[in-house]
């Protein structure tokens, strides 16, 4: 089936799933814990709790639908040649996880030949549930209630955007994310670094921000988050009329997209260190 609302349901279903068997299971996790790993460099960590999480989603994708490839940031990529992809991030924010701040989420997408269809954000600690729907919009849910749809902010001038980033984890990468930062500042009302891509795309549909950016993320932190932000409203997009890649993630409502992609462009986001 390539119904995007049957994906976007059972890919729901799998993503509470996983987020109440994260809340059960955080308590025992502390920063001076014998469960992390790091990966690339000492500050990209990995906790045992991501690795059980993507396990859980990939089980549970298998069951329902064997023939189905899938993508996740902890094991990669395995399946058959079906054009049924499933991205999968199985903590967004494991930094904020493992100190215990409220931003971390369970990131699923539904990608049909090459295209995201499906897609949904649970922000676990916040009981805040983001879906979209190719085509029919994006919403949020929060505390079992029902959806609630979203629209972007338009209309806000770069000087009074409130902007979302992130810095990718290597450290080179860090000191070039942090001239750029600087530049921004003082051109926007203020900057937030939330601590997860998925979270941050879903501020932006919800209104919470008015625009995100960041270089060097991955294909699982955006991919269900981004169709929540377009089916917002919000323009998805990298630089110089690319799509949105790890080059650069720019979202934003499209008049503001403009003059924050040209101010980005200036200052050379892409350069690397
Ligand atoms: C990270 C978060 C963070 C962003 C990093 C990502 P992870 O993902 O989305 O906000 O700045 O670039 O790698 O490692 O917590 O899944
Ligand atoms: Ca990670
Ligand atoms: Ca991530
Ligand atoms: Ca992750």
């Amino acid at each position: 089936s390539t119904d995007a609302l049957g994906f976007l349901r059972l890919a729901e279903d799998i993503a509470r799933e996983a987020g109440e068997m994260l809340l059960a299971k955080r308590p025992g996790m502390s920063t001076a814990s014998g469960d992390i790993e790091t990966k690339s460099s000492p500050t990209d960590v990995v906790t045992a709790l991501d690795k059980a999480s993507e396990q859980l989603i990939r089980a549970r994708i298998q069951a329902a639908r064997p023939g189905d490839r899938i993508l996740g940031e902890e094991e990669g990529e395995a399946g058959g040649d079906s054009a049924v992809r499933w991205i999968v991030d199985p903590i967004d924010g494991t930094v904020n996880f493992l100190y215990g701040l409220p931003e971390w989420a369970v990131s699923i997408a539904v990608e049909v030949a090459g295209r995201i269809v499906a897609g949904v954000v649970n922000v676990v600690p916040r009981g805040e549930v983001f879906t979209a729907a190719l085509g029919a919009g994006a919403h949020l849910s929060a505390g079992g209630l029902g959806g609630e749809r979203l629209r972007c902010n338009t209309g806000v001038p770069l000087e009074r955007a409130l902007v979302a980033t992130g810095f990718g984890y290597g450290a080179g990468r860090r000191a070039v994310q942090g001239e750029v930062v600087a530049a921004v500042l003082p051109r926007v009302r203020d900057i937030r670094r939330g601590g997860s891509c998925a979270v941050d795309l879903c501020s932006v549909a919800a209104g919470r921000v008015d625009a995100y950016y960041e270089r060097g993320v991955n294909r699982w932190d955006y991919a269900a988050a981004g169709l929540v932000a377009s089916e917002a409203g919000a323009r998805m997009g990298g630089l110089n009329g690319e799509p949105a890649g790890p080059g650069l993630v720019l979202c934003a409502a499209p008049d503001l997209f403009e003059g924050l992609h040209d101010l980005l462009a200036s200052l050379d986001p892409d350069r690397d260190a």
